[in-house]
């Protein structure tokens, strides 16, 4: 199975669940994946971070203190360390025993189930790197066409189609940008991943007209996800895609 970036005029939207299903469970666990799944999504999105010992991890923050019982930055941490850590029981107690996920775990989980949207975080800590360690991965498990490449680091994108040209990427932004299309370019991006806000019906054209794929995150209501719909973005990252079934 390949991950669409467009969808043809006509189609349904291209379900994406934002850190799985973040909206019904902890984010970037198994059970969100899960959840995510079962509701019916074509991708799962994520976060990677790398620890101590040179591991590339499924976290949002750079620190595991909001979303585990740990304390400190992920990049102090070893992946023993982190794989301690209770990345369930902060969010309810009945997801109390979820794990912090490495991306090779996820990788392995999706094949030939679901595509991942996986976002490099770059900045204000850097992880030189990152991207070949991560095309590295995705190579590993044959997950190539299965996957799209995001950051708010366009740097990183840039050097991720230099290492892979094949893969697809996006680029991550939230604002109104004068030139879109020459950001994406200048990144050599496949995809514009603006804060939902900031989509317009031109913009969506401009998009197209481009050749590029327009998807925006992370809308959390039915209305939002209806009126995006019908301007035609070609997905929709969501912490709740239980609505997607309701457009
Ligand atoms: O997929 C894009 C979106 O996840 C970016 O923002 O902060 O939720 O990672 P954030
Ligand atoms: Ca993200």
């Amino acid at each position: 199975m390949n991950l669409k970036l467009r969808r043809a005029p006509g189609t349904p939207l291209i379900r994406v669940g934002h850190r799985g299903a973040r909206g019904h469970a902890p984010e970037n666990t198994l059970v969100s994946f899960n959840l995510a799944v079962e509701m019916g999504v074509q991708a799962v999105e994520t976060d990677v971070h790398i620890s101590k010992d040179g591991q590339v991890v499924l976290i949002h923050d750079h620190t595991v203190d909001r979303t585990t019982d740990g304390h400190g930055f992920v990049k102090d941490l070893t992946l023993a360390e982190l794989k301690k850590l209770d990345a369930g029981a902060w969010y309810d107690p009945r997801f109390a025993g979820q794990r912090i996920l490495t991306l090779a775990e996820l990788l392995a989980w999706a094949k030939n189930r679901v595509g991942v949207a996986i976002e490099i975080k770059n900045g204000p800590i850097y992880y030189p790197g990152i991207a070949a360690q991560t095309i590295r991965l995705v190579h590993e498990h044959d997950m190539l066409h299965q996957t799209i490449l995001l950051s708010f680091d366009h740097f990183v994108l840039r050097e991720a189609k230099t290492i892979e040209p094949q893969v697809a990427t996006g680029i991550l932004y939230a604002g109104r940008l004068i030139d879109p299309v020459a950001a994406a370019q200048a990144a050599n991006a496949d995809s514009l991943n603006p804060a939902w806000a900031f989509i317009t019906p031109d913009l969506v054209q401009t998009a197209h007209a481009a050749g590029l794929a327009i998807s925006p995150w992370c809308p959390n209501d039915l209305p939002t996800l209806r009126m995006l719909d019908a301007i035609g973005v070609d997905s929709i990252g969501t912490d709740y895609p239980d609505l997607f079934e309701q457009i």
